[in-house]
């Protein structure tokens, strides 16, 4: 029921929906049922699509067998919320699919991200650009998509954030360090059969990156474009300006170096920030340490800062080296190192967010 002055709840046929997840047997989909399960999602039902390869196959949850079905056009009759994670190609040809059958789509993939009108959702940081107005779920609106933003863009804002909110961020310089599971199942596995053959002194099998990536690391895979900048380092500039001006701030100067580093879960950034008035490094820790979906590491004394595997399988992302930036005025400028597992908070636990303010 809505009352007056009030949102309308955007799922108000159900609280306790039924949900399928497409791609439910790569990184993110496996990731995606441990998520619901340890945040009791209230679920009506639960469907997993796959390929044909693994239709068949069964996943266990929550102590029962669960079929994988392929993935057809028919998947989603009775399907509240799709969760899209088997790439943007796939989400381009069946998440219409699912909007016709009623669900609401969160979307994993790059697909729809930058779509005018389809909101770039991180729950901490811009839940307001979820309304039913803008998901379409008005009579006769479309597309019903909700994007899950690209997992280092997510990393970064979480930590951020609050420092533009606080004083304005005029411009950043960030470079990452990302996991294999960021490039999906298959990658991780060639890193771990990487790493045996080097060691056993065989010569790596390259299938998934086409340079050896054990004992290695090199520029982020995805496509370079003409500029120089590869695809994620875009992405993590103009899914930022999106997600901000959805919360009406001005354009950011932002520049990103995105690398692979032979690590098998969890991405890092070194974060550099010029900022329009001036914070301490003081009260840049007292802000993270408040700050939602943040923990901080932050241990001079001991030389402890965050790690990809503090933040494997966390929540939260880790940040630390918060510190004032001696190339720029005093309070001008700041440094920070942050871990974030982005299989869960890049994507799985992001979106199960954002299928809960679906709910609220
Ligand atoms: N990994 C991350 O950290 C991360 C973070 C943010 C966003 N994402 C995005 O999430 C998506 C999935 O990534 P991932 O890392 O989970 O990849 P992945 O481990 O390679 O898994 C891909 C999934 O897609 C399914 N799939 C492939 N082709 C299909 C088809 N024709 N029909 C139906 N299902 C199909 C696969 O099913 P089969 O097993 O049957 O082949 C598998 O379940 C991608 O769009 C990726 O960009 C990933």
């Amino acid at each position: 029921m809505t009352s007056a002055g009030m949102q309308p709840t955007a799922l108000n046929r159900t609280t306790h929906p039924t949900v399928a997840i497409i791609g439910a047997t790569g990184a993110v989909g496996q990731e995606f049922l441990r998520v619901l399960d340890q945040r009791h999602f209230p679920l009506g039902g639960l469907k997993l699509l796959a390929s044909a390869r693994s239709a068949g196959k069964t996943v266990e949850f929550q102590g029962k067998s669960i079929v994988i079905d392929e993935l057809t056009e028919q998947s989603f009759e009775g399907i509240d919320i799709a969760l899209f994670s088997a790439g943007g190609s796939i989400s381009k040809k069946y998440a219409q699919a699912a909007i016709d059958a009623g669900a609401v789509v969160v979307d994993n993939s790059s697909g729809f991200r930058m779509t005018d009108g389809v909101p770039l959702v991180v729950p901490e940081v811009n839940p307001e650009a979820i309304t039913t107005a803008n998901i379409g779920l008005g009579q006769g609106q479309r597309p019903g998509i909700i994007a899950n933003p690209n997992c280092s863009t997510i990393i970064m804002l979480l930590a951020v954030t609050p420092i533009h909110r606080a004083v304005g961020v005029k411009r950043v310089v960030v470079s990452t360090y990302q996991a294999a599971s960021g490039a999906g199942a298959a990658a991780m596995a060639e890193l771990e059969q990487q790493t045996r053959e080097v060691l056993e002194g065989k010569e790596p099998t390259c299938t998934i990156f086409p340079q050896q990536y054990a004992f290695n690391l090199f520029s982020h895979n995805s496509p370079m474009k003409p500029n120089g900048y590869n695809e994620e380092e875009l992405k993590m500039v103009h899914e930022t300006h999106k997600i901000w001006s959805q919360a009406g701030d001005k354009k950011t100067a932002i520049t990103a170096t995105c690398v692979r580093v032979p690590i098998m879960r969890a991405h890092a950034e070194s974060i550099n920030l010029t900022l329009d008035k001036p914070m301490t490094e003081v009260d840049a820790r007292k802000l993270l340490a408040e700050a939602p979906g943040v923990s901080l590491i932050d241990d001079r004394e001991n030389n402890r800062f965050p790690t990809p595997l503090d933040a494997s399988h966390a929540d939260d992302v880790f940040v630390g080296r918060i510190r004032h930036d001696l190339s720029q005025p005093e309070g001008m400028g700041l440094d920070l190192f942050v871990c974030g597992d982005q299989v869960r908070k890049g994507a799985a636990l992001n979106a199960v967010q954002i299928a809960e303010l679906l709910l609220a």
